[in-house]
């Protein structure tokens, strides 16, 4: 249900938008509040009268309308609102909001808000198969802005294809379930590690690896999603921080471990970095100097602490749920088993990172999750659908053990 939820509906100008009266009965007989902001070209489709009956609250149109501004500035209207809600949502708008224009109220409110967006494209099939609209639907994703359809079939144009605007009732149920997503982790606390670790020989050189913390920061925004308090811990990557995640940046093993431990207590923890497992035993306090045709410096190596391993076994400051990685280039679940077992985590996430495999740098990954009750394989999926998969399956978890 959406019972207390207010829902700022921005309807721009699409012939879907004459859907728009339905949508905001479905979205009231739900419980939820409406108020809709009308672009100039949705108000070719739909009446603001018929939108303000059914909203039974006023139509808001113009930017710069003085009683508009005077009664409700546009970020008020962002402030009282829980989502905005962006249906239909046009190939141009999806632009504007991409590149941040706001020369309307529709998107001078998008660009103003913090609250969570969700869009419902509806465009002809080849404006939504364009390479632009579908580059500006992957930027918008990646900001956080949950994409509803489009549907495939007949369009107000005479084609048939994608870019259909989901039926209202399905809009409805899919604000529905994600506002009940949302929830699911909502009070607890989790804790990501990311990306690799650089480890100075020097002030000018360091060991790394190949970790692009692709997995670690989708797993951090997957887990923000569902409405944790997440904190990332993360070594030199070249990823945006997700959005709405306290993100730490680290870059040895140590500092990672360090702000670990400052970020407990958490619920949940997920060990997704490439920690280096060995340092230089002697960081050189100066750049370490050429002698030509002289003996290279020796490089005296030395353990790095487990990170896994350290919270597993935190005592009374381990996390409830400890979720660590494997990365395996042979023997990839019989290693995991052993790791589960040797680093006393709860869930082992194992991953082949062969280099015929392309998981380090790429953005797809095979995984299987083990778990004391079995291995579960899962098929080939993008690194954010594993992380959406395991933040579902640790929100399972955790309502199974509060049961
Ligand atoms: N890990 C960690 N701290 C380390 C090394 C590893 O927290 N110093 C974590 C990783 O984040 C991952 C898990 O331990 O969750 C396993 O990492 P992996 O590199 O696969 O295993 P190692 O323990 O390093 O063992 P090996 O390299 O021998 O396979």
């Amino acid at each position: 249900m959406l019972a207390g939820k207010r829902v700022l509906l921005i309807i721009s100008g699409g012939i879907a938008a004459y859907k728009c009266p339905d949508l905001v009965r479905r979205l009231r007989e739900r419980g939820a509040a409406v108020r809709c902001v009308l672009t100039q070209s949705g108000a070719e489709f739909v009446s603001p009268l018929a939108l303000g009956a059914v909203s039974e609250d006023k139509v808001y149109q113009d930017l710069f309308s003085l009683t508009d501004e005077h009664e409700m500035g546009h970020i008020n209207l962002s402030r009282q609102a829980d989502v905005l809600l962006v249906a239909p949502a046009t190939a141009n708008t999806l632009a504007k909001m991409v590149h941040g224009a706001a020369d309307d109220l529709a998107t001078t409110v998008l660009l103003a808000t913090d609250k969570p967006v969700v869009v419902a494209p509806a465009m002809n099939v080849r404006m939504w198969e364009h390479a632009a609209t579908q580059a500006n639907i992957a930027v918008l994703k990646d900001r956080g802005v949950t994409v509803i359809g489009p549907e495939e079939g007949d369009m107000a144009c005479g084609e048939y294809g994608m870019g259909r605007m989901s039926e209202p009732l399905e809009i409805a149920e899919a604000l529905t379930s994600f506002f009940h997503d949302g929830a699911r982790l909502s009070g607890r606390r989790a804790l990501v590690t990311s990306g690799p670790t650089y480890e100075a020989i020097d002030p000018v050189r360091y060991i790394a690896n190949r970790s692009s913390g692709k997995q670690g920061h989708a797993i951090a925004d997957a887990l923000r999603r569902l409405g944790s308090e997440t904190t990332l811990v993360t070594g030199p990557t070249r990823l945006p921080d997700p959005p709405g995640v306290n993100v730490v940046h680290v870059e040895s093993a140590r500092q990672m471990l360090a702000a670990c431990e400052a970020a407990l207590p958490a619920d949940i923890a997920v060990c997704a970095a490439a920690v280096a497992d060995w340092r230089v035993a002697t960081e050189a306090g100066e750049k370490i100097k050429k002698t030509p045709g002289g003996e290279p410096p020796p490089l005296k190596m030395t353990e790095n602490p487990d990170i896994l391993h350290t919270l597993s076994n935190a005592g009374n400051a381990r996390p409830g749920l400890v979720v660590g990685f494997a990365a395996e280039t042979e023997n990839v679940i019989e290693n995991a088993v052993a790791k589960l077992a040797r680093k006393g985590c709860d869930w082992i996430v194992a991953n082949d990172v062969s280099p015929e495999t392309g998981t380090f740098a790429g953005d797809a990954n095979t995984v299987h999750l083990v778990t004391a009750d079995g291995v579960e394989d899962w098929p080939e999926l993008t690194k954010k659908a594993v992380g959406a998969r395991l933040a579902a399956r640790i929100a399972d978890a955790l309502d199974a053990a509060h049961d």
